[in-house]
């Protein structure tokens, strides 16, 4: 089956269960501030997950585009991706757990859809703790209803089989995922044990069953929602019987190609596997960013180092390939627009502006590799890279320290990765320093600007909630050089006096010139800490919490990616241009600083 194939059936089933098709969202999240990449195709759902209404109806299914960096160590197996395609669906307070996991297996197994064996299958399902109990409910209709034997049916906690809130607090809670047998047929296991790769999870289905409360506890919820996820990649090599996502069509021309600039062969050789499939997922994941409508170019900050991150550590692995093309990598982007234009028609849209920029952070790149390449061969004589020397790489050459450790780890030295930290912290307070003075000046930095209207947004977000009351929460904001707009829950219009107080008690929290500070936390400290924000975290993730103000008297304290600026004074004088409707129940503020 191919992939088109493959993406059809699934959307043609729910279609065919009622479901509405909603288009991918772009990868850049328009409505949530603290996570750099849509990493689900709930993620652009989550106002509906909460409870209103979806233009489409109370049943959707969609097929998202996705980047997830979490797991960027593993790529290089045959099952790790950054880019993936999500197929999902979704009940929005309409079906719940029997019917949501009657569709998962006919899809799976139904001759008329994917027909796969089900002694192949397994499931795992929450096995309960503190928070909630055991998920019996689920075990009853996967043993009685489906007829999956107990063995076959892992009780796991909430590391595995939890998912969410989406938010600080919210919709939560408890998912059943299946599993599919990669071995060999007469070898299947008679009993299901997670901790063996050949068991590759295939599709999560999430029943947002509990609101996760201020104060830690899971309470039910009213509207009972699903919301599930089949890796695209994964299912198409289950289904053909690859063992390895990467010869599926989804990479075989992208493999060819770097076959070809190499002279390699795919599957030969462990190293040279592992590098073609690093190169083939991180140009491809680099090509959807830049080619996205809402695209983002290799830079030093936020999504845009994630870009140049995935560009260079491809570069590195081509050379270690031995690709001696002058500039490479827009070939492997012009075969991703190719094979995914009709699914995704943006990239042939955009593919110019994607070809210029790879060529350009190539050549930048490539002019210090060799450099840097030697001085690092004259590192480490005492074992170690020290701080000093990691941060001389990235600043001098270039290099990711992720770059630095591979690098390492091949001459079985160590990075000291916690010293590189402070010297970058060092020399960032420096430079903004610097170009703040420029900013005065009148020679804008566009990145330093975007950096102080983030944190003017937290600033805004802290007194609109001062203002209106505690109920507001943001809805979306949009960051450009010049200005930010805002947009939050709130049924009417401001008042004069109200948008006055909100500028008011912004520009007093610049004036007292409030440090800005970030420290990573669980989820469950950060909520301890009264920290505020949507974000999109697996359970036991860690999240960064940046407060404005003193640590107990704070202004605001939220979740977030950052980056920010370290001092609020730096930020000038705030002003709100214009205060509007967005859409129902939520209002939009175009602001400033100057
Ligand atoms: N949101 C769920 C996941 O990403 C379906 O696994």
């Amino acid at each position: 089956m191919t992939s088109k194939e493959l993406r059809q059936k699934y959307l043609e089933f729910f279609k065919a269960k009622g479901h509405t098709i909603i288009p991918s969202a772009s990868l850049i999240p328009e409505n949530d501030p603290t996570v750099l990449f849509t990493t689900a195709g709930m993620h652009p759902l989550a106002p509906y997950l909460m409870g209103e209404k979806h233009p489409g109806g109370r049943r959707l299914a969609s097929a998202q585009k996705c980047i997830r960096t979490g797991d960027i160590d593993e790529v290089g197996n045959p099952t790790h991706h950054t880019f993936f395609e999500m197929l999902g669906n979704w009940s929005l307070g309409d079906y719940f757990k029997k019917e949501a996991i009657e569709l998962s297996w006919e899809f799976l197994t139904s001759p008329a859809w994917l027909g796969l064996d089900k002694n192949r299958l397994a499931v795992s399902v929450f096995k309960g703790d503190s928070d909630a109990p055991f998920d019996q409910e689920a075990h009853d209709i996967w043993k009685n209803i489906i007829g999956v034997p107990e063995e076959k049916i892992a009780r796991l906690p909430k590391k595995n089989n939890w998912w969410g809130p989406a938010g600080l607090t919210g919709p939560c809670g408890p998912d059943t995922e299946m599993f599919y047998w990669a071995g060999e047929a007469d070898k299947i296991p008679a009993s299901f044990n997670d901790d063996n790769p050949l068991w590759i999870e295939i599709w999560n289905d999430v029943f947002m069953q509990y609101n996760k409360t201020a104060a830690g506890t899971y309470e039910p919820l009213k509207q009972k929602n699903v919301d599930t996820g089949l890796g695209l990649e994964r299912i198409l090599a289950v289904i053909n019987g690859y063992g390895d996502d990467y010869k599926t069509d989804l990479f075989k021309n992208i493999i060819s190609r770097i076959e070809r600039l190499s002279n390699k062969a795919y599957g030969t050789d462990q190293e040279i596997t592992k590098a073609m499939r690093i190169i083939a997922d991180h140009l491809k994941a680099a090509t959807f960013i830049m080619g996205d409508d809402r695209g983002v170019a290799p830079s030093n900050l936020g999504q845009g180092y994630v870009v140049r991150r995935l560009i260079r550590r491809a570069i590195r692995y081509g050379r270690q390939l031995g690709i001696k093309e002058e500039s490479w990598t827009k070939e492997i982007a012009k075969v991703v627009a190719h094979d995914y234009q009709e699914v995704y028609p943006e990239l042939r849209r955009n593919i110019n502006k994607v070809i210029e920029q790879l060529t350009e952070e190539e050549a930048k790149f490539k002019k210090t590799l060799e450099l840097g390449l030697k001085e690092f061969e004259k590192l480490g004589v005492e074992g170690k890279i020290s701080g000093n020397q990691a941060f001389n790489l990235y600043q001098t050459y270039g290099f990711p320290l992720e770059i630095i450790e591979e690098l390492a780890k091949e001459k079985s030295l160590t990075v000291d990765a916690a010293a590189f930290a402070k010297e970058l912290e060092k020399h960032q307070k420096l430079s903004r320093t610097a170009s703040a003075g420029m900013f005065k000046g009148g020679l804008a930095d566009a990145s330093e600007a975007t950096v102080k209207y983030h944190t003017a947004a937290h600033l805004l977000l802290a007194a609109l909630r001062k203002v209106l009351g505690d109920q507001v929460i943001q809805k979306g904001s949009n960051i450009t050089a010049e200005r930010l707009r805002f947009d939050f829950a709130h049924p009417g219009k401001m008042s004069d006096e109200e948008k006055q107080k909100a500028e008011e008690l912004v520009n007093g929290a610049i004036k007292q010139d409030l440090p800005v500070t970030g420290e990573e936390l669980t989820l469950n400290q950060a909520r301890t800490k009264g920290a505020h924000g949507i974000f999109d975290a697996k359970y036991g993730e860690k999240v960064t919490v940046y407060t404005i103000g003193d640590e107990t008297l704070y202004f605001s304290k939220e979740i977030c990616g950052g980056p920010h600026v370290e001092h609020t004074g730096i930020l000038g004088h705030f002003k709100i241009q214009k205060e509007e409707s967005s859409s129902a129940g939520v209002r939009r503020i175009k602001a400033i600083l100057e």
